[in-house]
């Protein structure tokens, strides 16, 4: 059995420009991972025929994923072989079945699916590569193949304190000091992200999609530096399909974090503390009924294998 981890991600400036034609929108964003992670490994079997025979997900979070082809994971491994094939020839591969552990949120605005898509991404191509007798892909060709899944896959794959333009997938690697803690809040269910970008659209906010200010407050490594910039244009999108993300927002900051902002597309919260984040998770669970909340600092590091 190999496997590979990767992080989830919060966005400490998430700009949304124009809706492209291929309804994709233009993003000037700043992904920070943080350290909640999933876990992809592959189990080699012995069954001749399909690449992937099967899947199965061990959850700590609430929701369910397919355990099918529509999986990203199971789609990375997939075109990981296809350039396997394309670059070295065409052959009978053995199949593998997928083992996900899931700790990042299910359509929480975290990036769950897209990290499970870059660990899936880095343990194919560790496994393909000793198959095949050959070096592995490189990062920045694994980071290519991640955007053909999703625009939030490179930067799983990346990890650490990136600028993304583009859909988010074109990545440049920003100077940041120190560590951030963060408390975040699971509300109840998810959110769609492409619903949430529909209300964006409907909503017609003005876009901010300057990210000088947030690459300023990194440089000091101050948590008061960066809770004011932090800066969401998805949030009041997010907000009108879900006003009870508001009063997670006042009552989070009420207990003492410096700032809260939805995390991504949401429903994610995500307080940026001074070390009193065990608190300010307390407070918000305790006065809204079905939330759950988890400790993490970022940046955490790039998908790698355990
Ligand atoms: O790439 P991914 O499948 O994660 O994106 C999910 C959806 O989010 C897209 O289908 C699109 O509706 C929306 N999206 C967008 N602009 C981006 C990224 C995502 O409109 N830059």
């Amino acid at each position: 059995m190999v496997s590979a981890t990767a992080f989830g991600k919060i966005n400490l400036h998430l700009g949304v420009g124009l809706r492209q034609d291929d309804g994709y929108h233009e993003l000037a964003t700043v992904f920070q991972s943080v350290s909640v992670s999933d876990t992809v490994s592959l189990i080699q079997q012995d069954i001749p025929g399909e690449l992937v025979t099967s899947m199965h997900t061990t959850s700590h979070v609430r929701g369910d994923v397919p355990d099918d082809p529509t999986n990203l994971a199971w789609r990375a491994v997939e075109v990981v072989a296809e350039d396997y094939q394309r670059l070295h020839g065409m052959r009978e591969l053995p199949s593998v079945s997928i083992e996900v552990y899931k700790r990042i949120p299910i359509a929480g605005g975290m990036a769950g699916g897209s990290a499970d898509a870059a660990a899936a991404l880095v343990v194919a191509n560790h496994w393909l590569a000793g198959v095949y007798g050959v070096e592995a892909l490189s990062r920045d060709e694994l980071m290519r193949i991640g955007a053909t899944l999703g625009a939030d896959v490179p930067f799983c794959v990346y990890g650490h304190t990136a600028l993304g333009v583009g859909r988010g997938d074109e990545l440049t690697a920003m100077m940041s000091r120190g560590t951030y803690q963060w408390a975040l809040i699971f509300p109840q269910g998810g959110l769609s992200t492409p619903r949430v970008f529909q209300k964006f659209d409907e909503l017609g906010i003005q876009p901010s999609l300057s990210t000088d200010a947030v690459a300023a407050a990194l440089m000091t490594g101050s948590p008061r530096d960066l809770a004011p910039v932090l800066h969401n244009d998805l949030q009041a999108a997010a907000l009108s399909l879900r006003p009870d993300l508001r009063t997670i927002l006042t009552v989070g900051e009420q207990a003492g974090a410096l700032r809260g902002i939805v995390s991504g597309s949401g429903p994610t919260c995500a307080f940026l503390c001074d070390g009193d984040a065990p608190d300010v998770i307390a407070e918000v669970t305790t006065a809204v009924p079905g939330t759950t909340g988890l400790t993490v600092e970022g940046p955490a590091g790039a998908a790698a294998l355990n």
